[in-house]
């Protein structure tokens, strides 16, 4: 994967060139890769970046919420992850009257920083490789009684991890379970908001810019880990003490040097490289189009109702970027895709692979018909795995009526047992907390619109492919009247109603009588019956072929360095500071300046609207220490090979200094899930410096700045 295998690969001619910069390392195993990082610029050792002895730049990052990545930057466990990664809780504490996400945050002083009830921070203690014992014993087991022995070795292995110890492990399956690795981690559960950047700096350029460079984003906020008086993780208290972490990042005020090292450290969540040519057509031509067209309906009742009151404005914030987010990547992704001719390129693969394989019987008895079958199973479960698509869209990314169903559906269902065991009334107190917190974010008509648009989308896309009975031949528009007129599921009233006069009869009632729990039901009933099933076989099957075709891959092409994909467990990607020229005649520098935040604010786009703050002081070009040949660098861009998750990642120079923090891929790179492209494909980070100026100059917090420590260039 990086320039070993480059050299490698000019004396040999393959379809599966790996380039320079692409792939996501496991950490444990980075001294394979010391020589190569150090060619490229880099000063430290494999230990100094994963050591499970001493501290090491292991210790200073952090997964995030589960999703996003974070990082410890001062001896007082201070947090710097992206403002989209605190996006919920930034939401959840603001209101009309503390609008935080119009006008931003700033705790004055530790007392004033905001608990947040549910956000978690993982510290990863230990990445261990166990294949071996996880597969011990298990030679020559029937299918299921080897799957059964695997569990039995799991248990095992994860009981002596943590016995006596306040971590927890996990086992997690690498390349389609031909590895297995544990991973022992450390979880703090207090976790408080420090500060925000109004969203017309964490959020400039909203959807406008999202996943597109040129980018002007100050996606950054601000949190602080708490833990006991024995520094170990524990619930929100206010007894517990600022953190203090193993290891933290010093901040580079350094000029950057165009081509210079960087590396991403973070928690990368899904990449999909090993997919067969047919699988990628199907994703390209019918899936992802199908997915986004659902999207568009939703995001156009959204937008609408966000652009006409501050109120919706707040209460839909969150839930429209998670809907536009991955929209707008499937967009790129299929135009990126489509641009290098990514099915070609599969299909060249898989002809180079054939022709392996038919070099020894070995080969070919072995990986020789895996391709084809691979391909052929998609053909003949496209139909499944459309329909299951479909039903996420509808059931779980649509409207939330949904949502509310699952949830009294859940609760519901364990009523009696509730009952015999006396926590009925704590249970239904429970409830209207999670009704009210629910409704809070809602709007009726909203919803009703969502319905009526997803429904009829949905009715259209799925076509021959099971449907619930009772969207055949209706009319939609007036289900979607009885639903919202009626149903206890799209109204707060009626919901807190329906709840204080609970009975044992209710829940058949509900079943029986309430036509949108009816619609809900029968729809989910579908999606188990029809689809699910048929998803189950297709995906296990998928994974054993993927498997073999690892396997088959690693061992027929030793000349070129192999990845795990990408599953959400801590890895490393390293290349350098630099632009690209995706487009023929078009070329991008590989940083933007504040200068280009006023250029954009000069314009009637309302996402790159500014507080009038902002202006002031970009006027004034008084960025201190902060600015390089006189210019406020705002983001820059890399050749590191990140995914979704790799927000909030720290971008670390040669030395291990914190240069800035990853929060995006330009539009051409969104195909890098699929496949890496190290000629367009591009990280997106917000520069260190632009973030501790916003801190120190616009919010005035620059004690902040002076909890950390910070590097220079020598005078
Ligand atoms: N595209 C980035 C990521 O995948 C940032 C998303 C948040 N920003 C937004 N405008 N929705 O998470
Ligand atoms: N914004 C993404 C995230 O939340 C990172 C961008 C990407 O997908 O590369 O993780």
């Amino acid at each position: 994967m990086k320039k070993l295998s480059i050299i490698l690969f000019l004396f040999i001619s393959s379809a599966f060139r790996l380039t320079a910069e692409e792939g996501m390392l496991i950490p444990s195993l980075v001294s394979a890769f010391e020589n190569d990082m150090q060619a490229m610029g880099m000063k430290l050792s494999a230990e100094e970046i994963y050591s499970v002895n001493n501290s090491s730049l292991k210790d200073a990052i952090l997964h995030f919420g589960g999703g996003c990545t974070a990082e410890l930057v001062s001896k007082q466990g201070l947090l710097l992850t992206n403002h989209h990664c605190g996006y919920s809780q930034i939401q959840s504490h603001s209101s009309i009257e503390n609008d935080y996400l119009k006008y931003g945050f700033w705790a004055k002083n530790k007392g004033e920083e905001k608990k947040n009830p549910g956000l978690t921070a993982s510290r990863v203690v230990r990445i261990q490789d166990v294949t071996a014992t996880v597969l011990q014993g298990t030679q020559g087991l029937s299918q299921s009684d080897k799957l059964l022995k695997m569990q039995s070795n799991i248990t095992a292995l994860i009981e002596d991890a943590i016995r006596g110890n306040q971590y927890s492990a996990d086992i997690k399956p690498f390349n389609y379970g031909n590895d297995f690795y544990m991973i022992v981690k450390e979880t703090f559960r207090d976790i408080r908001l420090v500060g925000t950047p109004p969203n017309s700096i964490g959020k400039f350029g909203g959807d406008t810019d999202n996943w597109i460079w040129p980018r002007h984003t100050g996606d950054f906020s601000v949190f602080r880990v708490y833990a006991n008086s024995n520094n170990e993780p524990s619930d929100i208290n206010d007894s517990n003490q600022p953190y203090a972490p193993l290891h933290f990042l010093p901040v580079s005020l350094k000029n950057r040097v165009p081509g210079e090292f960087t590396m991403v450290y973070g928690f990368p969540g899904t990449t999909e490289q090993h997919l067969s040519s047919e699988n990628l057509r199907f994703i390209m031509d019918q899936e992802r189009p199908a997915r986004i067209k659902m999207r568009d309906k939703s995001l156009s009742v959204i937008n609408a109702g966000m652009r006409s009151s501050d109120l919706t404005r707040i209460q839909y914030a969150s839930k429209q970027a998670r809907i536009a987010n991955a929209w707008k990547k499937w967009i790129g992704q299929i135009g990126g895709l489509k641009t290098v001719d990514a099915i070609q390129i599969k299909l060249d693969r898989e002809k180079e692979y054939n022709k392996r394989a038919a070099s020894k019987s070995a080969w070919q008895d072995k990986y020789g018909n895996v391709i084809e079958d691979m391909n052929e199973l998609v053909i003949k479960y496209k139909g499944a795995d459309f329909g299951y698509s479909m039903a996420i869209e509808y059931l779980y990314i649509g409207p939330e009526l949904f949502k509310r169903a699952r949830t009294i559906n859940t609760f519901l269902s364990n009523y009696e047992k509730y009952k015999e065991s006396n926590s009925l009334d704590a249970e239904i107190e429970k409830q209207i907390k999670g009704a009210n917190a629910f409704f809070k974010n809602y709007d009726e008509n909203i919803d009703k619109k969502i319905f009526q648009l997803l429904t009829e989308e949905y009715i259209k896309q799925v076509g021959d492919g099971p449907l619930p009975e009772r969207f055949k031949n209706v009319d939609i528009k007036s289900l979607a009247d009885k639903v919202y007129a009626n149903s206890i599921l799209t109204n707060e009233v009626r919901f807190i109603k329906f709840l204080s006069k609970l009975k044992s009869k209710s829940f058949s009632k509900l079943k029986k009588k309430d036509i949108g729990f009816m619609v809900w039901s029968e729809s989910d009933d579908n999606f188990r019956k029809n689809i699910i099933p048929d998803i189950r076989v297709y995906k296990g099957t998928m994974d054993q072929m993927l498997k073999l075709y690892v396997a088959g891959k690693v061992e027929m092409f030793p000349e070129i360095n192999h990845w795990p994909d990408a599953n959400s467990s801590m890895r490393i990607t390293y290349g350098k500071l630099e632009g690209s020229a995706p487009h023929d005649g078009m070329k991008y520098t590989n940083h933007t300046t504040i200068d280009g935040v006023i250029a954009k604010n000069n314009s009637d786009n309302p996402d790159y609207d500014l507080l009038p703050r902002m202006r002031e002081l970009a006027k004034d070009k008084d960025y201190g220490d902060y600015a390089q040949d006189g210019e406020l660098w705002v983001c820059f861009t890399g050749s590191n090979h990140t995914t979704g998750g790799n927000s909030g990642s720290p971008v670390i120079d040669g030395e291990g200094n914190l240069m800035g923090l990853n929060f995006d891929r330009s539009w051409e790179s969104t195909m890098s899930d699929f496949m890496f492209d190290a000629s367009r494909c591009r990280n997106i980070s917000v520069d260190i410096r632009y973030v501790l100026w916003v801190m120190d100059r616009y919010a005035n917090a620059k004690h902040l700045v002076d909890e950390m420590t910070i590097v220079r260039d020598a005078k």
